[in-house]
């Protein structure tokens, strides 16, 4: 049987059979579509929302990859301002002009998408982008209880938190996810000097820019990661995810097993 949430192969990307003459315009008008809502959430919203897109390949490999299957509920922790929900709602709507990039993984179509946030400031610049098409709720991932979900993101957040902490959201996620629903989790890792030093200050600056606190982070180099997801019962794939940028950052891409719970 097909396993639902894995990704079909894909060929070169190329051969978009729609209305754009390349993938790459078809990523161009589906990031410009994910922007534009924020221009009602104000100035900052909006430059913050194209320079990431710009410039972070994360989303894009998200997409292209079909890590996010259609009907699939979405639990985004960390989710800031909102993007990848602007993204998945977007997406739905290139896929149903039928400019959706053949060569891409299946379009997130059907996709609910929940984003929780500890700063009010973005949760109220995500609500005013997207209105009713994601739920947004402000809390604390520690203390917040988690609705059901197929997929749970956390792209660089889990080092905001110490270490044990990071154990115990983990394993809530694991708890949550059905067999082979997926933990999409974006780390820096450690283990890589220059480049996590210089993600690291990064962080910094960013985190100080949208008007927020700068606190201690707690980091754990790749290998370590991988091995605490095993522990909590997923079958984990690390993927380089800093290309275009000076960073030391990984994807992984987390499949929940039969075995479960942690060990
Ligand atoms: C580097 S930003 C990444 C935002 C988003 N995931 C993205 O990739 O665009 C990290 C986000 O995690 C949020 N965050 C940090 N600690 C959190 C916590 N304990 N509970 C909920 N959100 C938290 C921060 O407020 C921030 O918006």
């Amino acid at each position: 049987m097909d396993d639902p949430l894995t990704p079909r192969p894909r060929a070169a990307d190329v051969n978009v059979a729609t209305k754009f003459p390349s993938a790459d315009d078809a990523w161009r008008a589906l990031r410009a579509a994910a922007c534009a809502p924020y221009r009602s959430a104000g100035h900052f919203a909006w430059h913050f929302a194209r320079g990431k897109l710009r410039i972070d390949p994360v989303f894009r490999h998200l997409l292209r990859e079909g890590l996010i299957p259609p009907d699939s509920r979405v639990l985004d922790i960390g989710c800031g301002q909102g993007l990848l929900a602007s993204l998945l709602a977007e997406s739905e709507r290139l896929a149903r002009e039928g400019a959706w990039p053949a060569a891409w993984g299946s379009p997130p179509r059907g996709v609910r998408v929940t984003g929780i946030e500890r700063m009010p400031r973005d949760v109220e610049r995500a609500r005013r982008a997207l209105g009713n098409r994601a739920t947004f709720v402000c809390g604390d991932m520690r203390e917040l209880p988690f609705p059901a979900a197929d997929v749970v993101v956390l792209l660089d957040v889990l080092h905001y938190i110490p270490i044990a902490e990071q154990d115990r959201v983990l394993g809530r996620i694991r708890a949550l996810l059905p067999e082979r629903g997926r933990l999409l989790l974006r780390v820096g890792d450690a283990a890589a000097r220059v480049g996590f030093a210089t993600s690291q200050w990064v962080d910094r600056i960013v985190t100080r820019v949208r008007g927020h606190r700068v606190s201690p982070t707690f980091c754990r180099p790749l290998p370590i990661w991988v091995r605490r997801l095993k522990d909590f019962g997923f079958d984990v794939e690390a993927r380089p995810m800093s290309s275009g940028t000076p960073f030391a950052n990984v994807l992984l891409v987390a499949r929940a097993t039969a075995a479960g719970g942690p060990r």
